[in-house]
């Protein structure tokens, strides 16, 4: 799986990283550091929580 990282939507809420710090990794300003983001095994669940905890909707889900 892979989340898809619409950066010039992030505001820099940071409830992405709240829910999965270790998959949401943002900047020294609180905004998520750009790229796409692939999404290990076993940690799909996690990530999508995270992708849909942001107000923005800056993080969309994507297929591998
Ligand atoms: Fe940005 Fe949304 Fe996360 S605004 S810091 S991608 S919760």
């Amino acid at each position: 799986m892979r989340i898809i990282v619409q950066n010039s939507k992030c505001q820099g809420h940071a409830r992405c990283a709240a829910q999965a710090p270790d998959i949401f990794k943002l900047d020294e300003d609180g905004y998520i550091l750009s790229g796409d983001i692939e999404v290990a095994e076993g940690q799909e669940l996690l990530a999508s929580r995270g992708a849909r905890s942001c107000p923005e909707r800056a993080l969309e889900l994507g297929r591998a």
